[in-house]
């Protein structure tokens, strides 16, 4: 996008256009403060006012109370230029305790509409994007804002009046001159443009750097990258890989601070030789009677040319920045504007939980990961009367787990339906469904927290005793009661103090908690010792006995008495019945169990 030397690529920054936020809408970042913007709209005009008020008293002294020796009006003219100054100041402060407020607000505004709206987004998102990008989108990206909102904005809107009411008061002073002085504003503007263009390119650039390596840390430098790294022996590569991208960073850190630093050295040296020419032109134009233009107005035209000259240069600096956030700003709404595609319909059905019985029923339902390929999920019908027993069993890849995400909707069907009492899921509100349905995943996830609050995640109001209740059911209670710090142990990072099992059985007991009326469990006891699983499989036998449950298995010792053994196969259910109605059929099932044995 820019070369070696910073210089740019038409073509290429008509992509970036593509991806720009509207005008519109950044600013719509602003609108709940309007009541505080237009406060410190006011604040910043009398300051400007005050500013270029001062000149002209300056020339009232020159001209006027000096050569007349008029003492009076000169202490007079000397307080008002004093309270001008002091005006300018108090100002000052206030609009930067307003615009920081402002700043602030917009930015956690930001900041929670992003986190709320990624918590909404489908499972594919998830599996598509790298954790350190998200992180870096909200902690980096937003971070980059602050400058903008906070600071900039109110700058930009002060220096713009300050250079407006600077030029009119010029003209008003002697248009001559003044038109003189304006002559190199076009050439000053067309620079930084050139410049801003340049910087906003080198910022996106920049922040997908940061998220690259963002995410690299957080994948490397995990307990499980690690461990990987470690037992391959791969930890000097690993450092390789990231000494290149920190350079990369820094390098890129560099040409974003430097680039157009000689142009804009132009600048300042226009602006600068800007004083001496005015007064070689004020020479010429004063001519032998001094009448047009006094001294007094030389030195007025010269103060309010230094109020004009370093204001502009900042609303330049500021319309560089704008570009550089504009850029962050489309990496933001780049995952604001992510389609949410599982919804609760506002007119979802929500069922009393006392009354829930638990029934599931999937009818022909299909499902792909990616339309163009196979289906994952292929015309699946399966029955589960409530309070029943289903074990869905088949090969690793048959699409087990995908139906249990149909099951849990974290994916929607593609065709057919899977309702719960007679309801669809899709018509079901969010809260109805994770009332009915409790899911115990193949891989269990716990949060870096102590036990008791994994297991409260699930019911936050839980006591004490129900916590064991639940977790004795899971067979986990002694293990934890063993532990110096009980109920109180931090479980670790992905819960990896905890044996694999021993995580199943925590993910259990937390799911336990919420009392489900239909249990899923996708090879929950998979890291079970076979002893170990059938104490369990005797308490989640007593625990099924009101309540409708879906065992994915992987042992099918564990399975035999089920009501309904489906097995999977490619996504198809190819044979169905009990384990002896499959045994006597003398297919796939049997043929599993002879394997597994
Ligand atoms: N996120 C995904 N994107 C694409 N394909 C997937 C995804 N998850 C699973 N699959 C594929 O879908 C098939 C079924 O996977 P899964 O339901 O996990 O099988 P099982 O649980 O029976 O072992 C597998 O072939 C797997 O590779
Ligand atoms: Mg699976």
């Amino acid at each position: 996008m820019t070369d070696e030397y910073g210089e740019r690529d038409d073509r290429a920054y008509d992509a970036l256009a593509a991806r720009h936020v509207s005008l519109r809408r950044a600013l719509g970042l602003f609108k709940p403060h309007v009541g505080q913007l237009a406060l410190m709209l006011v604040l910043i005009l009398l300051s400007s006012l005050a500013g270029v008020a001062a000149p002209f008293l300056l020339r009232a002294i020159i001209d006027d109370a000096l050569p007349a020796g008029d003492l009076r009006l000169l202490a007079l003219l000397s307080c008002g230029l004093i309270a001008l100054a002091g005006l300018g100041a108090v100002i000052g402060v206030v609009q930067v305790l307003v615009s920081s407020k402002v700043g602030q607000a917009v930015l956690h505004d930001l900041r929670v509409r992003v986190y709320a709206h990624l918590q909404s987004l489908s499972l594919g998102f998830f599996m598509t994007t790298r954790t350190g990008e998200v992180q870096s989108r909200i902690a980096s990206d937003i971070g980059g804002l602050q400058a903008l909102v906070s600071h900039t904005a109110s700058e930009l809107t002060r220096n713009l009046s300050v250079v407006v009411m600077t030029m009119i008061a010029m003209l008003v002073l002697e248009w001559r001159l003044a038109l003189f002085s304006f002559l190199v504003v076009p050439l000053a503007v067309w620079i930084s443009h050139r410049v801003g263009l340049l910087r906003e390119e080198l910022t996106h650039e920049q922040q997908s750097r940061v998220a690259d390596m963002s995410s690299m840390v957080q994948e490397t430098l995990s307990i499980s990258g690690i461990i990987l790294a470690r037992t391959m022996g791969r930890a000097a590569h690993l450092n390789r890989r990231f000494v290149a991208t920190s350079q990369g960073v820094a390098a890129l850190d560099v040409r974003a601070h430097t680039a157009g630093q000689w142009q804009w050295s132009v600048i300042d040296l226009v602006l600068q030789a800007l004083p001496a020419l005015t007064l070689l032109l004020g020479g010429l134009l004063m001519g032998p009677d001094a009448t047009a233009v006094t001294i007094g107005t030389l030195v007025a035209m010269i103060a309010l040319q230094e109020q004009l000259l370093w204001p502009l240069e900042e609303v330049l600096d500021a319309g560089v920045k704008i570009r550089t956030t504009r850029a962050l700003l489309a990496r933001i709404f780049e995952y604001l504007d992510r389609p949410v595609e599982i919804r609760e319909r506002p007119d979802a059905v929500t069922l009393d939980r006392e009354t829930i019985r638990g029934a599931v029923k999937l009818e022909t339902v299909s499902f792909g990961y990616a339309p163009s390929r196979p289906p994952t999920i292929d015309g699946v019908s399966i029955d589960i009367p409530a309070g029943s027993h289903v074990a869905l069993v088949g090969a690793t890849g048959s699409g087990k787990t995908t139906l249990g995400y149909l099951l849990a909707r974290l994916y929607d069907v593609d065709s057919g339906s899977v309702t719960y009492d007679g309801v669809d899921v899709r018509d079901l509100s969010f809260q109805s469904l994770t009332d009915m349905l409790g899911v115990v995943t193949q891989d269990p996830y716990l949060f870096n927290a102590s036990v008791a609050d994994n297991l409260r995640f699930a019911k936050p109001d839980a006591s004490e005793d129900e916590l064991i209740t639940a977790a004795k059911i899971a067979r986990i209670h002694d293990t934890v009661a063993a532990l110096p710090e009980g109920y109180d142990t931090v479980v670790g990072e992905r819960g990896h103090r905890f044996s694999g099992g021993e995580k199943q059985r925590l993910s259990l007991a937390r799911t336990i908690l919420r009392n489900p009326r239909v249990l899923l469990l996708d090879e929950a006891t998979s890291a079970l010792d076979t002893a170990t699983e059938r104490a369990l499989s005797r308490a989640l036998g007593e625990l099924a006995k009101d309540r409708t449950t879906i065992t994915i298995a992987h042992r099918l010792s564990t399975v035999r008495h089920a009501d309904q053994i489906i097995v999977l196969d490619g996504g198809r259910v190819v044979e169905r019945g009990t384990h002896e109605e499959l045994l006597a059929i003398d297919g796939i099932y049997a043929e599993l169990t002879r394997s597994t044995l």
